[in-house]
């Protein structure tokens, strides 16, 4: 049997590999390992989740944030584009909305605006939402927040957080940023999160620019190491009012490969298969699903804005309202032999 076919039946054996492994891995990888992998993956999720597929409904509730990440479309040098902020009423709205399709995760989103929504006026809208729905999961994604900010949104009921850590390797992190953000304050915000009791997802960016094998190795040891419970992947989409606006755009395999890994690797964990991924691909997200991803995101923002939460270019479902990318996933599912399940989806 192949070398990487042979180290995938050891991670699915160890759940873990070493590095020079996962460079082997990733230096010599083929479509028919990817078929192994993906089977495999398969597998785990059905024996864990069935052909049950969890959905969360994300609220874009802010494109205006401090920060200048090279890759990203709402970067605040990006003068094109035009800033929106929803009112607590408009964002519980959504959520109410949402909650009449089936969806019983609410996932707010924004750039990093603490000066508009500072954590006082997010642990509010987290508590008015929490008591509207009391059967519901809130996630936030809000970016990097100090420990007391994170500890008064988990007291105000906040039952999980995204916060990608895009890599693990310093150095990778350095060309993706600027100066002003930092690889050691993103990372030890994730253990925060975690020691304060959040579910708590990681996740990269697949084939951004500047990342090598070795990075993608940094990030399958930092995610054997630090065990999230959900992980964010997808394709790196240039964006053209970005830095980053001629770089090629990551590979979709790749992506599927990563997904069919992750899974293998750490078996429970909450696994979407992401816009970006169904942005790069018609059927991405689907395939996503067959690689061992069990979540899907559908947007619950008023399509009045979606087109300004632009993060890279061609993004999926903005011209769609909650209901339609709601009917349009329960097809999506079905077709592939899936459903949809009306829960909260918690990680076990
Ligand atoms: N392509 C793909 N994903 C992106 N993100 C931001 N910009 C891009 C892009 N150009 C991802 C980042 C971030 C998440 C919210 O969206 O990984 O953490
Ligand atoms: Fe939004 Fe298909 S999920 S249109």
């Amino acid at each position: 049997m192949a070398a990487v076919r042979e180290l995938i039946d050891k991670l699915n054996t160890d759940k873990t590999l070493s590095k020079e492994e996962w460079l082997t891995v990733f230096g010599g990888w083929t479509d028919e390992d990817r078929a192994y992998a993906a089977e495999l993956a398969r597998k785990i999720s059905q024996s864990v989740f069935g052909k049950k597929i969890y959905i969360r409904g994300i609220v874009e509730f802010s494109n205006v944030c401090k920060n200048d990440c090279l890759y990203c479309g709402i970067r605040c040098s990006n003068k094109n584009a035009q800033r929106y902020r929803l009112t607590d009423e408009e964002i519980l709205l959504c959520c109410d909305e949402g909650y009449d399709y089936g969806f019983r995760t609410f996932v707010l989103q924004s750039g990093e605006d603490y000066k508009a929504y500072p954590p006082e006026r997010m642990a509010d809208i987290v508590r008015r939402i929490k008591k509207a729905h009391p059967d519901c999961a809130v996630t936030l994604s809000l970016g990097e927040l100090e420990r007391d900010a994170l500890l008064l949104l988990k007291e105000a009921g906040a039952d999980r957080y995204l916060l990608r850590h895009e890599t693990a390797n310093k150095e990778h992190y350095g060309k993706l940023h600027p100066e002003s953000m930092s690889f050691e304050h993103r990372m030890n915000c994730l253990k925060t999160l975690k020691e304060l009791g959040y579910q708590t997802g990681a996740g990269i960016m697949v084939g951004s620019p500047y990342q090598t094998n070795e990075c993608l190795a940094d990030d399958m040891l930092f995610l054997a190491d630090f065990k999230p419970h959900m992980i964010g992947i997808g394709p790196f989409l240039p964006h053209k009012d970005t830095p980053f606006r001629d770089e090629p755009a990551g590979s979709y395999e790749l992506t599927l490969f990563l997904l069919s890994l992750c899974r293998i690797m750490l078996p429970r964990v909450l696994l979407p298969a992401t816009t970006a991924l169904g942005t790069i691909r018609p059927d991405g997200r689907e395939q996503g699903v067959l690689s061992g991803a069990n979540v899907i995101m559908p947007n619950l923002s008023p399509t009045a804005v979606r087109k300004k939460y632009m993060l890279y270019d061609g993004k999926i479902c903005t011209e769609d309202s909650t209901d339609a990318c709601k009917s349009c996933v329960q097809a999506r599912m079905k077709r592939i032999g899936y459903e949809v399940e009306i829960s909260r989806g918690d990680y076990k």
